[in-house]
């Protein structure tokens, strides 16, 4: 883990929050490479789950939501954690994580009883802080795409199945955030609600399951670092009949990466009843009305950032030295490729290669970088993850050719300039 945090910050990926004023703990901010990242990841994730079917619809609600929307859907009564705080050193447990839930596991000294602790942040709207303008910032997405199934129905008029995506924030005030980005307070979700006949939903479960986790298989995660956990009944949500985790190897250990649950009929039902509003389904064909059940995939972004940034890194041998390398899948990788003239102090060469870089940038993402030694820029380029880099030298003046070395192989190709971007976009197809 130390490892990755180290090259994440080294090289742009991922900065301590607030690093200036000494860090605000266990908030992060993704820097020019880990934006990239993070954004391949989010696209990787929307052409799967939207753009590629035809039973799904994308959307983006808001983060702020009507305080009724969680009372409806139990948040206010059961999204809790159990919690008992030091009084001596006074910082605060999660009571499942304690092995001794007398005792504090830091400075030995008497914990108080365990209580509950709910996880949603409370704020105000508007200018009057007083019980009627407290509103809470959304601890999942998934509400919004309940709220809005109506809305949907009467605009897109879809038949079941059919689902809703949308990725964004959330917020949960964890008792004990940690893991680098692995548990923050402030994260994203990529969240999928799939409505379906209550007859079919075990079965559309199971196919959720397989297809989330091929997802990440294709994207490159090792086949060895990634499984299936089923829930135990006393571990599921409140409004949960089944859930099955997607677990990544960790460095620090198996841990979810995704849960995909069967969330029964029960949001649907609540909003109905607290609205006042018909959340049924009618059914064209039978005339039924009925309530849906609901499939949901839901995954961390953030998670799925460090799980692939852990599952690409490598180190290698090569001669004398260790070579760092991102392995990541291309379609995430930050940058495409990146030029590189071998001589920055032959202007010739300099401008050549930025001419090349600012052609490339049209149709790939490309860096230009000449501050320093070739060897030096491979391996920087090398701990990005970058696909190409493509070599610009003295030859290349009179031939008109560069080299292309690939990240993973090393082998290095000479390539005609008029053939690059194509050859390029060949190789990244
Ligand atoms: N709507 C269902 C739901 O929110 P969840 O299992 O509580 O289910 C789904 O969260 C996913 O969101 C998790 O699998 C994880 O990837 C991500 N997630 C949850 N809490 C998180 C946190 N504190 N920090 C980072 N990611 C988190």
């Amino acid at each position: 883990m130390d490892k990755i945090v180290s090259l994440a910050k080294r090289r742009g990926f991922i900065f301590p929050g607030s690093d200036i004023y000494g860090g605000l703990a266990n908030t992060w901010d993704y820097g020019p490479f880990g934006v990239e990242l993070k954004n391949n990841l989010k696209s990787a994730w929307w052409k799967s789950c939207v753009h590629e079917r035809s039973d799904i619809y994308g959307m983006d609600a808001s983060i702020l939501m009507h305080p009724k929307v969680w009372e409806a859907s139990g948040h206010i009564e059961n999204f809790f954690d159990l919690k008992s705080d030091c009084k001596s050193c006074k910082k605060r447990f999660k009571a499942a994580e304690l092995s001794d839930h007398k005792k504090c596991p830091e400075c030995g000294g008497e914990l108080t009883e365990e209580r509950p602790f709910n996880l949603m942040f409370k704020t105000h709207q508007g200018p009057i802080e007083d019980g009627s303008s407290q509103i809470y910032l959304r601890p999942e997405t998934a509400q919004g795409m309940f709220v809005n199934f109506s809305n949907i129905m009467d605009s897109r008029h879809p038949k079941l199945p059919f689902g809703l995506a949308q990725i964004g924030k959330a917020f949960r005030n964890e008792i004990t955030p940690g893991n680098f980005t692995f548990r923050t307070r402030e994260f994203e979700q990529m969240e999928i609600e799939y409505f379906v006949r209550p007859q079919d939903a075990d079965k559309v479960l199971q196919e959720w399951i397989d297809y989330r986790f091929n997802w990440y298989l294709n994207l490159g995660i090792k086949k060895e670092s990634l499984r299936k956990r089923k829930h135990p009944k006393e571990e599921l949500a409140h409004y949960a009949a089944a859930c099955t985790d997607l677990e990544y190897k960790f460095p620090f250990g198996w841990n979810e990466l995704e849960g995909i649950a069967n969330r029964t009929d029960f949001d649907l039902r609540q909003h109905a009843q607290a609205s006042g509003k018909d959340l049924r389904f009618f059914d064209d064909a039978s005339k039924e009305r009925f309530y849906p059940y609901i499939i949901e995939p839901s995954g961390g972004v953030d998670r799925s950032v460090l799980a692939f940034l852990a599952d690409a890194y490598h180190e290698e041998k090569v001669k004398k030295d260790t070579r760092v390398v991102l392995k990541l899948h291309k379609d995430l990788s930050p940058v495409k490729v990146a030029v590189l003239p071998l001589l920055r102090n032959r202007p010739e060469i300099v401008e050549l290669a930025k001419k090349i870089a600012a052609g490339l940038k049209k149709h790939l993402i490309c860096v230009y970088d000449d501050t320093g030694a070739i060897g030096k820029l491979y391996r920087r380029q090398d701990e990005i993850g970058t696909m190409y880099c493509v070599t610009v030298d003295v030859q290349s003046l009179e031939d008109k050719q560069v080299t292309v070395r690939d990240r993973d192989t090393m082998l290095q190709e000479r390539i005609s300039i008029d053939r690059l971007e194509e050859y390029l976009k060949n190789k990244l197809a």
